[in-house]
């Protein structure tokens, strides 16, 4: 086992006055999607001893945490995000001893590892939910159950308490015959939404956390933290209930309304989230906090994200992966590069001298940033324009997490049928929107699944070049759960590691210069150029010392606009190059010409 020297954190960071610098402020995090990383026993699924069997990997790739995607007890509704037991492993993952094993080895190297904590809902497995299915029982106010419209007979088509569509299709309430009432899921069906205006609720999720904080779990990231809130009226009454104006509700083009208004930011969202960092968090350190952060401005992540709040360490925000996207996700439309920037830049903004950003262009729910905003049209402007994205969100300001793969440049999944993909979201909203509603049609959702299925990201790990990409073994007694990408012979971990230009190779020094370099650390941001069409910039600065980011985000070649150049009038000395994908001397010749070949990009010390 390689065991590694422990960064420190600069005392120049300074995250807000909190004090001392916690070890997140120049780390970088890992998500790991346990399906899909390493299956260990050939089922097809990856697990818990996979994850442990490739640490070293991770250990020099330089990564700091890893934050797990869910690996609790689940009828795998949604992948494990429909949690029926918070106090166990799926065995489809392995067991708590496996945990116990994965956390002691991932220490040894110096790596924390973060949850994944879904408490917004839970499964309609869990035993909470089926106790709560008994007016009479305890935990009969756990949830959110509501009678059925007035005048309806319950049960009956269009006898839901509102027109609230749930995420991944259909009604957001679902009728229970057990109860004679329903109950809301802002997710599927059988991920009913938790009441947390129920003290007894919070209670339970916080001895739950504190269970795992104390079994050696370093931190969570907060499922839809901010949705746990819902806006309520006085008499307790979700709006919209009970008829009234419910046939003016504005309803959009597949037929419902959104519940999402009524939860995003809510009322007491402060109020239960300082409680829970009493209740859990006070008197421990070292841990990360990180909320999914549905509806959150520039503004109050600054807010929710100030120490002096006790309340998270870091959101994740969402106003720069909607650029591309009109209405639905499912309508994506080419990227706008100043609408990119300007919103990158607004969340930079806000952290100025409070709270802390994350920051990220993939995860288990988007696609593939490479597939999205990169060039994967030849297998150079690939591996370029994987380092310029690379580079441009690992020079920001904040925590960058990497999302499994992205470090060796994978990409979507490149499915062409409905019966290729396994995600809820995905096959509901094709019947949805192809079959029900007609609001694209069968080739044209094909289309929209392609660009931006959660599948795409989903695909398995990529580790060599063998029929299942190393993920399982080939003589495995199942196929991987999800197809390999086809594209595993030239994409994977064994070509990259051994290639010193590799996608990988940039990525750890993208990591290692953000532990060693307090600029790109902490360092104040300043977007320049903000209009440009083509080139991505903006500066880092402590003091005296700046660091201007350069980045051509297209695939043609691109004048430097005006103020990047004034920057950049001394030409480029190759000793201050922080990082770049090109070698200093043809960086040195374009800049001298004004001009920035396809994918360029650099930080360059002025
Ligand atoms: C979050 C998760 C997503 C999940 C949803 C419901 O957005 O990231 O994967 O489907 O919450 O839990
Ligand atoms: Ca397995």
């Amino acid at each position: 086992m390689t065991t590694r020297q422990r960064k420190t954190v600069p005392d120049t960071i300074r995250t807000n006055g909190a004090s001392p610098n916690p070890w997140w402020a120049n780390a970088v995090v890992y998500q790991i999607y346990p399906r899909s990383f390493q299956d260990s026993n050939g089922d097809g699924f990856g697990d818990l001893k996979g994850i442990t069997s490739r640490l070293e990997y991770l250990a020099e790739l330089g990564i700091d945490a890893i934050w797990l995607s869910p690996v609790y007890r689940s009828p795998q509704d949604d992948n494990g995000y429909d949690i029926s037991d918070y106090r166990d492993i799926d065995p489809m993952f392995g067991t708590l001893a496996d945990m116990d094993a994965l956390l002691g080895k991932a220490h040894a190297l110096g790596i924390k590892i973060v949850m994944d904590l879904v408490v917004n809902h839970t499964s309609d497995e869990h035993a909470w939910f089926q106790a709560s299915r008994d007016r009479q029982s305890p935990y009969a106010d756990w949830y959110w159950w509501r009678p059925a419209r007035e005048g309806c007979e319950p049960g009956t088509p269009g006898a839901e308490p509102n027109r609230w569509g749930g995420t991944f299709g259909g009604s957001a309430w679902q009728y229970d015959p057990v109860r004679g009432e329903y109950y809301l899921h802002t997710f599927s069906k059988k991920q009913p939404d938790l009441n947390w205006e129920n003290p007894d609720v919070r209670h339970a999720v916080y001895d739950m956390m504190n269970w795992w904080l104390d079994r050696g779990v370093d931190g969570f990231r907060m499922d839809v933290i901010t949705l746990i809130s819902k806006r309520i009226d006085a008499k307790g009454h979700l709006p919209g209930e009970f008829g009234g104006d419910i046939e003016d509700e504005p309803v959009g083009e597949e037929g419902y309304s959104s519940p999402w208004p009524f939860s995003m930011d809510g009322p007491r969202l402060d109020e239960f989230l300082q409680e829970m960092r009493r209740e859990v968090f006070a008197g421990r350190e070292g841990y990360l906090t990180v909320g999914e952060g549905q509806g959150i401005s520039p503004k109050r992540n600054e807010a929710i994200t100030d120490p002096a709040n006790n309340e998270l360490d870091m959101l994740f925000l969402f106003d720069h992966m909607g650029v591309d996207q009109r209405g639905a996700k499912w309508n994506m439309v080419p990227l706008h590069l100043p609408d990119l920037k300007h919103a990158m830049a607004e969340q930079q903004d806000a952290v100025r001298s409070k709270g802390w950003a994350s920051l990220y262009l993939n995860n288990h729910d988007q696609p593939r940033s490479l597939s999205r905003w990169g060039d994967t049209s030849s297998p150079e402007l690939r591996v370029k324009s994987a380092k310029a994205l690379g580079l441009l969100l690992h020079m920001h300001k904040g925590t960058p997490y990497i999302y499994q793969g992205e470090e060796i440049g994978m990409t979507n999944a490149g499915f062409t049928r409905l019966d290729q993909y396994q995600d809820l979201e995905s096959i509901n909203a094709y019947h949805q929107r192809v079959d029900e509603a007609h609001v694209q049609d069968a080739a044209s959702m094909l289309e929209s699944l392609a660009k931006v299925s959660r599948d795409n990201s989903r695909t398995p790990m990529q580790w060599d070049d063998s029929q299942f990409a190393g993920f399982t073994d080939p003589g495995a007694k199942t196929k991987p759960w999800l197809a390999v990408n086809a594209n595993k012979s030239q994409i994977n971990v064994d070509a990259e590691c051994a290639n010193p230009d590799s996608v990988l190779s940039f990525y750890r020094k993208l990591i290692a210069l953000r532990h060693s370099d307090s600029v790109i650390a902490a360092g104040v941001f300043q977007l320049v150029d903000g209009d440009d069409e083509c080139i991505y910039a903006f500066t880092r600065s402590i003091a005296e010392r700046r660091v201007l980011v350069v980045v051509n985000v297209s695939s043609k070649s691109a004048s430097l606009p005006v103020e990047t150049s004034l920057l950049l009038v001394n030409g480029i000395d190759a000793e201050k190059v922080l990082i770049a994908n090109e070698d200093s001397d043809a960086l040195a010749a374009q800049v001298a010409k004004g001009k920035l070949s396809p994918w360029s990009a650099f930080a360059y010390q002025i």
